[in-house]
């Protein structure tokens, strides 16, 4: 009898906890498709200044300088999805070699995300995602 009603409570704790896992995740993607969420650009803002600057603030090794119209232009026309891949993943392009994650290795997906979404808000002055 007391098995019976501690697996019952048990199935009822799981199935909430998938319900609210899955429900939550929906929620987050049918509320943000590609808004960006101010917290995340303070995590964006802190990283960048941390481990991109290095490279994209001066153009080192043939980064695209953050600001500069010219250098952004092709890239910002890209899927999103594109610079997030490049940035998590690193790859080779015409100017230079794009290192994964900024070559630290300690920032998470997450982090990697929030700093590209800072960049695209200000790698041209004036530009918006909502192009
Ligand atoms: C060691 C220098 C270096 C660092 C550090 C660096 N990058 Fe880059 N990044 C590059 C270079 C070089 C390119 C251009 C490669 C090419 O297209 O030829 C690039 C390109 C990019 C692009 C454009 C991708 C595209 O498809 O056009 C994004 C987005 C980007 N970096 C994000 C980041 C982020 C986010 C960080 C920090 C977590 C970072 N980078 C740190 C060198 C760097």
């Amino acid at each position: 009898m007391m098995t019976t009603m501690k697996n019952s409570l048990l199935i009822a704790i799981v199935s909430l906890a998938i319900f609210s896992a899955y429900s939550g995740k929906n929620e987050a993607v049918a509320a943000t498709p590609n808004a960006v969420i101010p917290a995340n650009l303070a995590t964006g803002e802190k990283v960048f200044k941390s481990t991109c600057s290095i490279c994209h603030k001066t153009g080192l090794r043939g980064a695209p300088r953050m600001g500069n119209k010219l250098d952004w232009e092709s890239r910002l026309a890209q899927d999103k999805e594109i610079l997030y891949d490049h940035a998590i993943n690193g790859y080779r392009g015409k100017k230079g070699n794009m290192p994964s994650r900024g070559s630290n290795t300690k920032l998470t997906v997450e982090e990697v995300k929030a700093s590209v979404d800072y960049m695209i808000e200000h790698a041209i002055p004036s530009w918006t995602m909502e192009k």
